[in-house]
Parts: structure tokens; sequence; C-alpha cells
């Protein structure tokens, strides 16, 4: 299956952003052809400021492979390296009513936040079908929040289809990312909103810090515990092997453990998880060129495709290049 997904980039990463989402799509690369662009076009809609863009551009490409992503195994890519995706919007819009991007919610909930309307965030589904229909993707894994940009472009791919009378562009289906409960060190969801993270990528010493400080309840050291109601269980849980979190799980309820030692555990796994992937990022944050070179050649491979699903479009609605332009 073709896989695709774009990532806007978001910032500084925490365990809920690796276990909700990204570890899910890095997984995918085992058994499917998995094309993962930086959605830097997208980005222009809330970042106007360019070395920030680059910089954040950069950052995901460096956490993705620090995490996992294997580009012998997947393409990464920048957006922007196949403008084809902007032309194919284009011509979405014309075959798209206007009442499906009113019914946007993602639309209406960014206004709510206080962002200007521009033509740029009401258009960003158009966009975004342009992205996932220009390479033929069978499956794209996301989030709840994006489940209706999906369903759009299931409809604009039927909307281009029907009045071309041809089977050009294919629905994909989404793929519901696997909704964890990720608690922060407070017990409520990690969120960044929340400042209740775990980052991913600070130090040993902060992270191990971060972990003491996750909120307990006053059970005894004694006292048998219930894991379920923890939230150190709870990370464990996410982030352990099977035996070692059935053994935690006996200790619990035998008693006798306090929580600074469950703590500690915690901290150990977590450490084990993110202490290689740390090293990674470091390596290759001394490494632009080879970053560089992961981008330009996913992104090659990624507008070879593109362009051959463009000469087909173009051809079906009666786009008729001459051949030095397009050849
Ligand atoms: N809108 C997505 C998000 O905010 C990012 C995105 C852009 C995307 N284009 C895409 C996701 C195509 C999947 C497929 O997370």
């Amino acid at each position: 299956m073709r896989v695709l997904s774009g990532i806007q980039p978001s910032g500084k990463l925490h365990l809920g952003n690796y276990l909700g989402a990204m570890k899910q799509h890095i997984e995918l690369q085992e058994d499917n052809e998995c094309f993962f662009f930086i959605a830097n076009l997208h980005s222009l809609t809330t970042i106007q400021d360019p070395n920030r863009l680059v910089g954040l551009t950069r950052d995901v490409a460096l956490d993705y492979l620090a995490l996992g992503l294997d580009p012998n195994k997947a393409s990464l890519f920048r957006q922007s390296d196949v403008p084809e995706v902007t032309e194919l919007a284009w011509i979405l819009s014309t075959v798209t009513g206007k009442g499906l991007l009113d019914r946007a919610t993602s639309y209406k909930d960014k206004i709510d936040r206080g962002l200007t309307p521009t033509m740029g965030l009401y258009c960003y589904p158009l966009l975004m079908a342009a992205d996932i229909l220009i390479y033929r993707s069978d499956l794209v894994p996301v989030g709840k929040d994006q489940v209706q940009h999906i369903e759009m472009t299931q409809d604009m791919a039927g909307y281009f289809n029907r009045t071309f009378a041809c089977e050009v562009l294919k629905r994909p289906e989404p793929r519901l990312n696997e909704a964890l409960v990720v608690p922060g060190i407070d017990g409520q969801k990690m969120s960044k909103s929340y400042g209740n993270t775990i980052d991913l990528f600070d130090s040993p010493q902060q992270t191990r810090k971060r972990i003491m400080s996750i909120k307990t309840d006053s059970t005894p050291v004694e006292a048998p515990k219930n894991p379920e109601h923890c939230s150190v269980f709870a990370l464990f849980k996410l982030m352990a092997e099977p035996d070692e979190i059935a053994v935690l799980e006996q200790r619990y309820r035998a008693g006798g453990l306090g929580y600074g030692e469950a703590k500690q555990a915690l901290a150990d796994v977590v450490e084990r998880v993110l202490g290689p992937a740390r090293e990674r990022r470091a390596r290759l944050q001394q490494d632009p060129d080879a970053v560089e070179d992961v981008l330009r050649t996913s992104g090659r491979r990624a507008r070879e495709v593109a362009r051959q699903v463009m000469a087909e479009v173009r051809a079906a609605c009666g786009l008729v290049a001459s051949k030095d332009t397009h050849g």
C-alpha cells in the first residue's frame, strides 16, 4: 500500500506526540511504501518568518530521522519540492463547490483561535487533497482532527473523475492513529498547552527530573497500589516490554514499592528508548548535508510520481502542454 502523511512542524516534541502519532507512522515503513513530507506550504498559513520556517522544517527532518524513519525504506521530503501540488490544488478548486470548504471545521476552529481568515487558511483542504491525490495514496495515517479533510479529499477525487469522465484520481482511505491515553506530569492528557509534557530531546538529567515530578497520590510505600490509577505506571506501560510491565504491575499490587522507585524505573525505560534517538539527532545536527541529501533524494522520487499523475490529470481536463514545458 502507498501510505502518505504530511507533517506540520509544531516545535518541540513530547512523548505524547511520539507515542500518539510519530511512532505509529514510522512503523508503517516496514510493510508499505511510505511518503512523508514536511508540509511547509501549509505552514505558510501560520508562519510568516522565513528563518523560522527553514529552522522548523529542518527540525522535523531531524526529529523523524532520529526517531527511526529510515530513508532507505520511506521517503521524507519537503512539500514545496513538488510544486505540482499547487497546480493540482487549483484544478481541484475548479470542480469543488464552495459549500464543501464552508463546512470545514478546522477552518472555523482556526478563526475562533484568532488566526486571520486568509484564502490560504480557507483553501487549506484543497492543497491537502492535492498532496494526497497526486501520489495516488491508498492510506493516510492521521489523527481524529484530520479525518474530515480526508473525507473532503475523497469527495474531490470523485468530483474530478466525474467531471472529466475518467478514473485518474484514486480515492484514499484515512487510517486513524491508535488513540492512546498519554498522561502528562499532572495526570491530565499530555499537551504543550497544559505545560505538563515530558519532552523528547531534553538532556537525560532534565528528563529524569521531569519524570520524578509526576504527580502521584499519597499512598505510603508499604501499602499495595492500584497501577490503573497511576500516571507513572500508565507511561511505563506505553514504553516498556511486556515482561517488565508484568513485573512492575505485580510490585504495585504487592505493596512495598514507593512511587519514587517506580519513577526511577520509568526514567530508565524512557532513557533506553530516547537515549539512542537523542544521540542520533545530535549526530545528524552536525551533518546538515546528509539531512539535505535525504530530503533532496526523496523529493526527486516523489516528484517523479507526481509528474506522471499530473500528466494524466492535465490530459483528462484538456490542459495540453507544449513538449518543452512539461516534457
Ligand atoms: N493537515 C495536516 C495536519 O495539520 C498536515 C497535512 C498536510 C497532511 N497535508 C497532508 C496530512 C496530507 C496528511 C495528508 O496535521
